[in-house]
């Protein structure tokens, strides 16, 4: 593992410095694949790119996740919160910007589809990736293979309760997702992973310093060659005193 971490004061904090890791990629390379997250931790990275002046309309973006059985269009599916905290507001080409459908007739073979996609896009540069308390990467919950691909899974009650706060009650959280899976996440070339709060604390510190384990589906991130976590104080509290384990940036 290469692993990089940066301590930062608080939300815009964190969200200038992850829009940096995206332009200097886009500017580097144009017609470069995003891998987008969505979950509030990483909204201050988009809000922060939306100020730089960066063109992204050549960039193709990959979603991690999406709800099943969601009305078309409705609000809380992530292809309404990607189209509106990414695609419009920093102009990329809608056609370029691939979701899961989450409300195919067949999920599972829209899993497959979307997995034959990213593949022919020659996979992700940059994936952006926010941590469940539980340990979920995207929707993959504890006991996810770790080389699991694209599927239909089930969510644990534990996400559908962390999610509710998105719905009018926590009756309407879907059951079904459909997700990257963590084989999926590995393939992307770096991950960066956007973690606030002090309640990410202890699971922070054990996808870092764990063991690599089902049980904790973000451990897979020691498994990776490059590797940049960026934490605000309260979410790093953990790994005070561990910096020194971790290696240096590249
Ligand atoms: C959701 C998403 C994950 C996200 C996680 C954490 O369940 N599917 O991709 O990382 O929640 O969300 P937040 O950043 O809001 O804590």
């Amino acid at each position: 593992m290469s692993l990089a971490l940066y301590t930062v004061p608080d939300a815009a904090g964190l969200g200038e410095l992850g829009a940096s890791f995206i332009e200097v990629l886009v500017r580097d390379r144009p017609a470069s694949v995003l891998g987008l997250a969505t979950g509030s931790s990483p909204l201050p990275v988009y809000r922060a790119l939306a100020a730089h002046e960066l063109d992204l309309s050549r960039v193709s973006a990959f979603a991690l996740d999406e709800y099943v059985g969601l009305p078309a269009g409705s609000p809380q599916s992530y292809a309404a919160v990607i189209d509106r905290e990414v695609t419009r507001p920093l102009g990329l080409d809608p056609d370029r910007v691939a979701v899961p459908e989450g409300c195919a007739q067949d999920p599972a073979q829209a899993a497959e589809a979307f997995e034959a996609r990213l593949e022919d896009a020659g996979g992700v540069d940059l994936q952006l990736l926010g941590i469940g308390h539980n340990g979920h990467l995207a929707f993959n919950e504890p006991g996810s293979p770790l080389d699991s691909r694209t599927r239909v899974q089930r969510l644990s009650e534990t996400t559908r309760r962390a999610n509710a706060r998105f719905f009018a009650s926590p009756a309407e959280v879907p059951r079904f997702c459909i997700t990257q899976g963590l084989g999926t996440i590995r393939r992307a070339r770096h991950l960066l992973l956007l973690v606030r709060g002090g309640d990410k604390a202890g699971i922070l510190k054990r996808a870092l310093t764990g063991p690599v384990t089902t049980d904790c589906p973000a451990s897979i991130l020691q498994l990776h060659q490059r590797v940049t976590v960026i934490a605000d104080e309260a979410a790093a509290s953990g790994l005070a005193g561990l910096e020194e384990a971790l290696l240096p940036p590249v």
